[in-house]
């Protein structure tokens, strides 16, 4: 359905964005011949590792794999003669138009609606030519350019993860929503805020906050708070939020990398806090294998001077950089449940104390 339209062709430059099984990639390996070339990018590493061993157990070698966004395409290997996006957007990558060759074709399941037609578009010196082939349904584009809001809004600036310095999440007791809003209101107008914005997250038992103060001085009013009564009855636990981004491992990695690991300084330690909720399609020692890939830094789990927290709330994920006494919890400070590091064998501390 994808390369008739398409026009795929001997000796084209083929770009596919979702590898999948890896069935369509190598009907285009076939189609192309010997003279063309075939890229295949998969956002998810499970998947990618599936459909790169059924290439090679079929005997395709001759395939450029790559795990990452598709959505931004592989411009090592541009220009492309042709593009087949195998997920659905609502607006075509513009990385993927920057990399079609003028005169190339692109083929996408684009969302209008309730409706995803398959978009034939051709490049040309002006812009693209776009028709309509059919209706289809096929699963949504992840990433970057993926996502229905992010998609409306993909120019340079979406292409950045969300970065805050006032947002916290705090941990309350279940059904306690409307006691712990008051109380969080009441400490943080004692401490310069007259309005907090408290809501429910998806998760129960944790609500978010934004505040006009600064998460990192919440957290050490509150202990300084905490120290002179009980005050915390139902706001027990608090933990600054820096970024957040999609729930995919491709989407994590890429915070991580761009805007944290360079934080953590050559001689800190580290270590990694996952708080999996919602989110049943990876183990929580399955995240942190792929992300601590990423940070070559010493894993101290007892004392680290940086604790790498993800908070995975359903479709959206918080991550911060912090050190041990910026997470404010009203039963002391609690160790890493888990972390590892590159070389390092995973550990899991059962305890909390
Ligand atoms: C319909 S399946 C692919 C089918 C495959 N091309 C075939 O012919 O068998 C769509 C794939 O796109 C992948 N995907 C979704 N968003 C992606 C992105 N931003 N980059 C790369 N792959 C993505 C999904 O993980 C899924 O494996």
């Amino acid at each position: 359905m994808f390369y008739e339209p398409l026009g795929l062709d001997q000796g084209h430059r083929f770009l596919e964005i979702g590898l999948g099984s890896g069935y369509g990639t190598a009907l285009a390996r076939e189609v192309v011949g010997p003279e063309g070339l075939v890229v295949s990018v998969e956002i998810d590493p499970l998947t990618f590792a599936f459909g790169k061993e059924n290439l090679e157990r079929a005997g395709y070698r001759d395939i450029v794999l790559i795990q990452g966004d598709g959505g931004l395409g592989c411009p090592e290997m541009s220009p492309y003669d042709r593009i087949a996006v195998t997920a659905a957007c609502r607006k075509i990558p513009p990385p993927l138009i920057d990399q079609l060759r003028t005169g190339g074709r692109l083929i996408v399941p684009m969302i209008e609606d309730d409706v995803q037609n398959l978009v034939l578009a051709e490049k040309t010196e002006t812009g693209t030519v776009r028709q309509i082939i059919c209706e289809v349904r096929y699963v949504p584009l992840k990433g970057i350019c993926g996502g229905s809001e992010r998609a409306q809004r993909l120019d340079s600036d979406a292409l950045m993860p969300t970065m805050g310095t006032n947002e916290l999440l705090v941990s309350y007791p279940w059904r306690q929503f409307h006691p712990a809003r008051h109380e969080i209101t009441r400490i943080l107008r004692q401490f310069g805020d007259p309005h907090p914005q408290i809501e429910k997250t998806n998760v129960p038992g944790i609500a978010i906050v934004r505040t006009t103060l600064n998460n990192r001085d919440v957290i050490r009013r509150c202990r300084e708070l905490f120290e002179g009564g009980p005050i915390f009855r139902f706001a027990v636990k608090w933990v600054p939020v820096d970024f957040w981004c999609e729930t995919e491992l491709q989407a994590m990695k890429s915070v991580i990398e761009t805007h944290i690991r360079d934080l953590i300084d050559q001689d800190d330690t580290w270590a990694m806090e996952v708080e999996k909720r919602r989110w049943r399609q990876y183990h929580t020692k399955e995240i942190i294998d792929y992300l601590a890939a990423s940070i070559d830094r010493k894993v101290d789990l007892r004392n680290p001077d940086r604790i790498l927290r993800i908070d995975v709330l359903g479709p959206k994920t918080a991550i911060s950089l912090l050190t041990p006494d910026e997470i404010f919890s009203r039963c002391k400070a609690h160790p890493p449940r888990y972390a590892i590091g590159r070389g390092a064998k995973l550990m899991e501390v059962k305890e909390r104390l």
